[in-house]
This record gives structure tokens, sequence and C-alpha cells, in this order.
């Protein structure tokens, strides 16, 4: 029968085994699989920089979490603050792919540059991802959104035996059981999946700090009230976007001009379709009103009722 403890200390064995006394960099995104790396290789006791870039495309006050998140399980880990680098490189692109090539190019530019020249890489690649890039190679997925896993780098380092992925024969939930099992704390490894490009794909056209802002503020009040009414982790995934449109409205006695926010929570095997939840009406009225209430720049709340296909997860 299939032990998780069995499993794990045969996974540290042969980790410890290939990684020998070289040091080994791996990026922590505060997301469950990384953070599962990170925790294992830790436990295997290697040498181990585990590097996590702010790219100023992340939720409210989740570079702090992720660094608190950490610091209690124990593990050191280096934070780059490239928010202004971002910001900077994207100014003023409208454009769905441009944006995302410009976060994913940055992203391995800022990531190795923090690296310096890595030994050994290790990557929190699971089951379904080695499937999917293998089936992307083929297909025409990987032009329509371009994957920031699996670049060329990595590819060069992969052809030199240099690539560690660890937990490239689990499924999600092996790799939450993995996680559990060395103590990760549960609301970390129920978190939900959150794309590379951040906020970004839940900003259609430009992203500035301000429009990012709003969308931190919305978001963080739509969670909230998930976790409130229980509903968090009922649904795979959820959030709060932007949608840059002024429309007219009344605040107090004046006339707003202002733009809506689009709440989408959805439920999902594998992402690859999902449909959306039917939220209970206090929860959708609770967050409205508070939405409406407590952030500047927002008049209107909509909540999007798109199943995928044909509409994607996120907006971009
Ligand atoms: P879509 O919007 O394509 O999203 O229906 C499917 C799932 O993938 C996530 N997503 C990404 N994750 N890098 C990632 O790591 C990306 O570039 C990316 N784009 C989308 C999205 O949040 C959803 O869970």
């Amino acid at each position: 029968k299939f032990d998780i403890g069995d499993f794990k200390r045969e996974l540290i064995r042969e980790i410890r085994e290939r990684v020998g006394d070289k040091q080994v960099v791996c990026g922590v995104s505060g997301g469950v699989d990384s953070t599962v790396l990170a925790v294992l290789l830790h436990e295997a006791g290697v040498n181990m920089r585990a590097i996590f870039v702010d790219n100023g495309l992340l939720r409210k006050n989740e570079a702090d979490e992720v660094r608190a998140n950490f610091a209690r399980m124990g593990v050191k880990i280096e934070t780059v603050d490239a928010s202004e680098r971002f910001l900077t490189a994207l100014a003023g692109e409208g454009d769905p792919e441009k944006k995302r090539r410009i976060i994913g190019g940055l992203f391995i530019d800022v990531f190795w540059d923090a690296v310096g020249n890595a030994e050994m890489l290790a990557q929190g690649t699971l089951y379904p991802d080695v499937i999917e890039s293998a089936s992307n190679a083929k297909s025409k997925a990987s032009v329509i959104k371009t994957h920031h896993n699996r670049v060329e780098r990595v590819l060069e380092l992969q052809a030199q035996g240099k690539v560690l992925e660890p937990l490239a024969e689990l499924f999600k939930d092996e790799v939450r059981e993995l996680g559990a099992s060395m103590g990760i704390p549960h609301d970390i490894l129920w978190r939900h999946p959150f794309p590379g490009p951040g906020l970004a794909v839940r900003c259609p056209g430009v992203v500035t700090r301000d429009r990012l802002d709003i969308i931190r503020e919305c978001d963080a009040i739509f969670i909230g009230n998930l976790k409130k009414y229980g509903w968090y982790e009922k649904v795979w995934q959820a959030y709060a976007g932007l949608i840059p449109v002024k429309t007219v409205g009344v605040k107090g006695d004046e006339r707003s001009y202002e733009w809506a926010t689009n709440l989408r929570a959805i439920v999902s095997e594998d992402a690859m379709t999902a449909d959306w939840v039917e939220l209970p009406a206090a929860l959708l009225r609770e967050t409205s009103n508070r939405i409406l209430n407590e952030v500047k720049g927002i008049n209107r709340v909509l909540y999007d009722i798109s199943t995928k296909p044909p509409a994607s997860i996120e907006w971009e």
C-alpha cells in the first residue's frame, strides 16, 4: 500500500544522492507546489537557496504573508523586490500577450540575476505539468498562452541533468498529503492557485499602480468573505478583477463616474474546464456593499457567470 511517509523518505534519499554537496536553487511563490518543494529540500538538509520574486503584481499583503509563512515553517527564503522594474516594464502596454511576455521575460531575468550561477535548480513540477508540457509542445496551446515553466535556460540545465523535479510523479492531492506530512499548515496547502503573471491578467488593458491597488482592495474583501462564509475551500479559485470602463452612478449626493469590478469564483478539476459557482446571495450582497462603500474608484460590482470554455478563468 502507498504510504506517504515511505514515499517522503525515498524522495529525500534520492534528493540527497543527486545533490550531494552542490547548491540547489529554487523559486518560491507562496503557492502549494513550490512551498512543498522548498520544505522538502529543507527537510532533506541540502544546501538550498529559495528565492521569492515580488513582481509587484501580487495580492494585498501577499509578499508579507509569504515571508511570514516560510518563517513559521522555519525555512529561510530570499526576497527580491522587483515591483518597480515590473511596473516600469509594463507601463503603457495593453496587449494581453505582450504583457505576458514582458512579465515572463523579466521574471526570468530577475530570478537568474538573483541566482547568479546555479549548480542545480529544483522545480515544483507536478505530474499533470509534465503531461501538459509534453502536449503543449505539439499543440498550439503554448502559443495561446506562453507558460512560464520550462523556459530556455531551464532546458539547458535540464540537458545537463541539473534540474531536480522531485514532485513530478505526484498529483495535487498527493502533494498536499506530502506537505501535511511535513507539517505545512492547512491554510497554506489549500491556497487557491494564482497565475504567474499575477494581477496583470485580472487587469485588462494597461497596468498601473492605481488599478492594481483597486483590484487588491476588492479582492481582499471578496476572499475575506469567502472565508467568513465557509466557501473558500469549496471553490477552486476566486478573485476580483478590474473592468476599466467608467459608468455613471451616485455616491452620496454626487454623481460618480467610475470603474467596475468583476467577481469570479469557479470550480474545476484541472483548470482546463471550469464552472462558475452559485455563491449565496448574502455573501455576494455583503461583498458588493463593502466594495461599493470602501473601495474608491469602483461604483459597480459584477459577478462573472461564464463557463470555461468558452471563457477562460482569468480575463487575459
Ligand atoms: P485560464 O485563464 O487559462 O487559466 O483559464 C487556467 C489556470 O491557469 C492559471 N494561469 C496561469 N498560471 N502561469 C501560471 O502559473 C500563467 O501564465 C497562467 N495563466 C493562467 C489560472 O489562474 C487558472 O488557474
